[in-house]
């Protein structure tokens, strides 16, 4: 989106949140032009060395060996994901360039693959890096993902797509992460943070940025995505061949 559209985009979003609602298309993740582009920064350019550590030149040696030689190159994507992972959690241009070099192909295919995968974060992030969906079954699930969202956002100090000034946070929002059933949701890191409140976001918060992990999975006690109200099916003997079998009705 370029820089224009994206403005028109936010004041948007602006208008329609002071009127109390939120528009469905107001997502202000990443809204910059240098998703697609590339200019040289003093902290991002071709001179900063990278270059893989034994233990992921290891590792990725043995995602190479999944693939038929002549196609090495289509380990591009777990291989971006490891120099991603041992740059900070970011995909800068010499990691792009340590991966073509690596896979021995042109450096140009591997820029096309990173700007087009949101998972490769082109800019540096926190080590807390909050990745909020705010797709529709998050935005209606629960509380919804507007009210984490303004939790969040005030709590922490900073609007979507920013870091805090102590940088231990990055917050950006995402599409469909695929736990719609246990919506609202975040992912932090690796991990998933489900069925939040604003309560709950803040105890999340909070023992982050104590350096503590909180135990990560739905929030509200139950297992996994299982009903919240409870059983209602499948509550009486059954009957029919086989039944006996079933232990728990013995
Ligand atoms: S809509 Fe949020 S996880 Fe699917």
């Amino acid at each position: 989106m370029s820089f224009a559209r994206s403005a028109i985009a936010s004041t948007r979003a602006a208008v329609s949140r002071s009127a109390g609602r939120r528009a469905f298309t107001s997502s202000t993740s990443r809204r910059s032009e240098s998703l697609f582009v590339h200019r040289d920064t003093d902290y991002n350019n071709p001179s900063i060395p990278f270059e893989f550590d034994a233990e992921n030149l290891k590792r990725a040696h043995e995602i190479i060996a999944r693939y038929p030689p002549q196609y090495k190159k289509a380990a591009v994507m777990p291989i971006l994901d490891l120099g991603q992972r041992q740059n900070k959690g970011w995909t800068s241009i010499s990691v792009m360039n340590a991966v073509a070099k690596l896979l021995e192909m042109p450096k140009m295919r591997v820029y096309e693959v990173a700007t087009f995968y949101t998972m490769y974060n082109r800019e540096p992030v926190a080590p807390n890096f909050l990745q909020l969906c705010t797709t529709t079954p998050c935005q209606l699930g629960g509380c919804g993902s507007t009210k984490i969202l303004e939790t969040i956002e005030s709590h922490l100090g900073i609007h979507a797509g920013q870091s805090t000034k102590d940088g231990k946070f990055t917050l950006i929002e995402v599409e469909c992460l695929g736990a719609c059933s246990n919506a609202p949701m975040m992912q932090v890191g690796d991990d998933y943070y489900e069925d939040l409140t604003p309560e709950s976001t803040i105890q999340i918060l909070d023992a982050l940025a104590k350096g503590e992990k909180p135990k990560p999975g739905p929030q509200s006690g139950r297992q996994t995505s299982e009903n919240s109200a409870g059983l209602t099916t499948l509550t009486t003997k059954p009957y029919g061949p086989g039944a006996h079998c079933q232990p728990e009705f013995q």
